[in-house]
């Protein structure tokens, strides 16, 4: 160990700085990955009701090259008010690799950036956190729950913690891989070497090697280049966890997970739902008296594939968001493209059953058609509340409860929410710019 780290681990990470990325990129693309997207923060973390833009610390503990900082950033630069951004990582190359995204992006000066452990942080002088991100790094740690005692130690009370923590049992064919790699590679110390010996070895993988089985998220690694290569299958310290041991984890801080999203974001939290592979009814209704987190294991060994825990998790659980709230905005995520909320009412029109929506990366999302939807789709914009939706549709058509209403508009929210592709915000949150727009700004800088 040096100081409170393993130098092989800031050794690897200084010679294979994580995510490897040209930060030229910049000029034409924005990478925001999915859990630091505000919307989905405010809809999970903070029952709808906090403007993620507004009075928000957020620290980035172990933040690579950068994708998190920057993406919180940059959403930042459209609204942002008296909040701010620290990047903290033991690696200095991956830290100058994220400094120079953001001084392509135009806000260098505005991320804070300190070199060193996350261990550390309290000592650092940054302040406390509404909002702390940490992917990919505590089970790096030689004591992952020291780091997260640190992380904790600078969170707000009502602050929220998202952690990525590897999968066990998605990735059990790479601890296979990194075992035998580790007999392959005994007598090498040269990494150059150690890289070309596990390309050798995976040319001319027998197939009955687990590997070749693996979830895409895990090939695509493979075919990622040396950087993730080494970060697969070469690490010189890393650990998964079960669902079991993330509680067991997380309580040790006297934590509560509020939502899991896994490596399929499309099903997001679902796949921790055993329903999603249990058809049998009666049978699924005993496994629903189990507790939560025995669930959620139950689903995790059934599944058997997901290989990357990612969470929200808090000191209290939250009172989660309610569609019953009448001063709610039922919005479309801001992932979608932009004429979404014409297109849905143009479709509702058209179509009799299922609404032919799809994600846009595809997914048929299958809305019943109800009744009242056409009334109820003119009126759905992203800006109206629940209340106001219904009760101009009701104005419209004359004789309905607006209770009949509400439960119309409520089977879509959740036909859409289910995908995480409905969220919802109080009134007095002005809405989230569409991911797709964000980049316009940096565009412009190099038009
Ligand atoms: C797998 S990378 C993940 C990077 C980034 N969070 C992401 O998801 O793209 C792990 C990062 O954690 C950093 N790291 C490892 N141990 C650390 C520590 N004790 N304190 C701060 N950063 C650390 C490494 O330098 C590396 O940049």
């Amino acid at each position: 160990m040096s100081g409170n780290y393993l130098k092989e681990v800031r050794n690897q990470y200084e010679e294979f700085p994580y995510p490897p990325v040209n930060p030229e990129d910049e000029k034409h693309r924005l990478i925001i990955p999915f859990n630091e997207v505000f919307s989905f923060i405010t809809h999970y973390c903070f029952a709808g009701k906090k403007d993620m833009r507004r009075n928000c610390r957020f620290l980035v503990a172990g933040g690579g090259t950068g994708d998190a900082a920057i993406g919180i950033m940059e959403q930042l630069m459209h609204g942002g008010e008296n909040s701010e951004v620290v990047y903290v990582d033991i690696s200095s190359a991956s830290l100058d690799i994220a400094k120079k995204r953001a001084r392509i992006r135009g806000f260098e000066d505005k991320i804070i950036w300190k070199q060193g452990s996350l261990l550390s942080v309290a000592e650092m002088d940054i302040g406390t956190f509404d909002y702390i991100n940490s992917s990919g790094v505590l089970h790096h740690l030689a004591d992952p729950a020291e780091g997260l005692k640190a992380l904790v130690s600078v969170l707000k009370p009502d602050g929220i913690l998202c952690l990525m923590l590897y999968a066990k049992y998605g990735r059990m064919a790479v601890y296979q891989m990194q075992e035998s790699l580790r007999l392959v590679n005994q007598n090498t110390s040269d990494t150059q070497q150690k890289i070309e010996n596990t390309k050798t070895i995976l040319d001319a993988l027998p197939e009955t090697n687990w590997l070749i089985a693996s979830p895409e998220t895990i090939l695509s690694e493979i075919q990622g280049g040396d950087a993730a290569l080494y970060d697969l299958l070469l690490h010189s310290q890393d650990r998964a966890y079960s669902v079991p041991e993330i509680y067991d984890f997380i309580e040790t801080q006297q934590l509560e997970i509020i939502e899991f999203f896994a490596d399929d974001f499309t099903l997001g939290g679902s796949i921790y739902n055993p329903g999603l592979y249990i058809k049998d009814d009666n049978l699924l209704k005993q496994v629903k008296t189990l507790p939560i987190r025995n669930q959620q294991a139950l689903a995790e060994l059934l599944h058997s594939k997901i290989c990357k825990h990612t969470f929200y998790a808090a000191r209290k659980a939250r009172p989660a968001v309610s569609f019953d709230d009448p001063d709610m905005v039922p919005y479309f995520d801001v992932s979608f493209t932009q004429g979404i909320y014409e297109k849905f009412r143009n479709l509702v029109s058209i179509s009799e059953g299922i609404i032919p929506l799809k994600s846009n990366d595809g997914a048929e999302l299958l809305i019943v058609k109800t009744p009242h939807l056409e009334y109820i789709a003119k009126y759905l914009d992203g800006q109206r509340t629940v209340e106001e939706i219904c009760t101009a549709a009701q104005s419209e058509i004359g004789d309905i409860s607006l209770v009949k209403l509400k439960a119309e508009l409520k089977a879509v929210y959740k036909s859409l929410n289910r995908y995480r592709y409905m969220l919802l915000r109080h009134k007095n949150i002005p809405p989230y710019l569409l991911t797709g727009k964000l980049q316009e700004r940096v565009n412009q800088l190099y038009a």
